[in-house]
């Protein structure tokens, strides 16, 4: 399979765990015989530094040729202590979203027997935990008029029944090839584009006759989430609220190192993992690439390379289980982000079968790192 994919690594940490993902997917381009062919193309501070525009042209017409996105991260300190900032990184994500019409963001939620005792939660209420939420992505508040006084502002939420639909077919589509159990989340009792998320959803649920549908509270979904985890297989739920619970799920797998998403729509897809860009880590070589390699199992998958896509969850998952990973993992052998990658795309180029020789490398003497 021949795939164009355009590289946009943003800023802090997003270069170096890009490279490490780049690296893997090599790595399975190798083993399977296909062909990735790379662009690169600036988005975020680094944009706004070269060219003024956290966007530029070029860039999203980079992305709009593609195949599929592989997306760093973006943010710079620099502009979140200037609340009047007129241009920010930020504009440049939220402009690709709706430049690619990137309307569900979906990031799944799984947990690692061997990094239970990192979340802040009892291992046994975590054990177990996988879920997926569906967050919808170019509607709702974010994308709504804005209005500033001088001395009041607002922010306008709307949705359209087809900006719901469109989505929960997707969430829907989803649990039917997992445990068939949907949850959607809004605020019903009192915001208006709540009851029509709740309205639609309820009326697609009979199409779905296996799926079971419940309902859930923002405010008692965001407590649910952290008292019985195990309890939700797809989330489903409109922008801020998936922004706000997605953050919340992120920590109790333990590590938001680990975990990746996808951003799916009209036009080219788009994979990232869903940390920041961690600048006080930036350029160090030790941030976890884990995420960014898992955000290219999710473009795997979405090309259709099912398999290709297993062999990487089942490399990070191995290598998890061996007790190596990044240093804020706090295993037993930590390595660099460089070092993280070429692990996990050397496991890929000989198979996963390796045996991994432990002396060697707590000694760091072993040929795969
Ligand atoms: C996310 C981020 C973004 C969002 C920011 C950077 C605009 O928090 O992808 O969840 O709020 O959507
Ligand atoms: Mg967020």
């Amino acid at each position: 399979m021949k795939k164009n994919i355009a590289v946009l690594a943003g800023d802090g940490i997003g270069p170096e765990v890009t490279q490490q993902a780049v690296k893997v997917l090599n790595a399975i381009a190798e083993r399977y015989e296909h062909h990735f062919f790379y662009k690169s193309a600036e988005v975020g501070a680094i944009a706004i530094d070269k060219t003024g525009d956290p966007l530029p042209k070029t860039t999203l017409d980079l992305c709009l040729n593609a195949d599929a996105v592989l997306f760093g991260a973006i943010g710079h300190p620099k502009y979140d202590n200037d609340p009047s900032a007129k241009v920010r990184p930020e504009q440049g994500l939220l402009r690709l979203r709706k430049g690619l019409g990137l309307f569900a963001n979906i990031r799944p939620v799984a947990t690692y027997s061997s990094l239970l005792h990192l979340s802040p939660l009892r291992p046994e209420r975590v054990k177990g935990a996988d879920f997926v939420i569906f967050r919808e992505l170019t509607g709702g508040i974010y994308f709504g008029e804005k209005e500033r006084g001088e001395t009041s502002a607002s922010d306008l939420c709307v949705y359209h029944k087809f900006e719901i639909e469109r989505i929960a077919r997707l969430a829907f589509a989803a649990a039917m090839r997992r445990r068939k159990k949907l949850t959607l989340v809004d605020k019903a009792n009192v915001l208006e584009t709540s009851r029509l998320w709740r309205e639609v959803v309820q009326q697609m649920a009979s199409e779905y006759p296996e799926v079971a549908v419940d309902y859930m509270f923002v405010d008692n979904a965001a407590m649910q989430m952290i008292q019985w985890p195990t309890q939700f297989d797809v989330v489903l739920t409109e922008n801020m609220f998936g922004d706000i619970l997605s953050d919340e799920a992120s920590v109790i797998a333990g590590s938001m190192g680990l975990l990746p998403s996808a951003s799916i729509g009209e036009n080219t897809a788009l994979f990232e993992p869903i940390h920041g860009s961690y600048p006080q880590a930036a350029g160090q070589d030790i941030a976890n690439p884990m995420a960014a390699i898992l955000s290219g199992a999710m473009m795997l998958e979405h090309f259709g390379l099912g398999e290709e896509a297993e062999t990487i969850r089942k490399t990070v998952r191995y290598v998890l289980e061996k007790g190596m990973g990044t240093a804020e993992l706090d295993l037993q052998h930590s390595f660099t982000c460089s070092q993280t990658g070429d692990l996990i795309a050397h496991l890929i180029s000989d198979g996963t079968d390796l045996k991994i020789d432990h002396q060697q490398i707590s000694e760091r003497t072993s040929t795969i790192i």
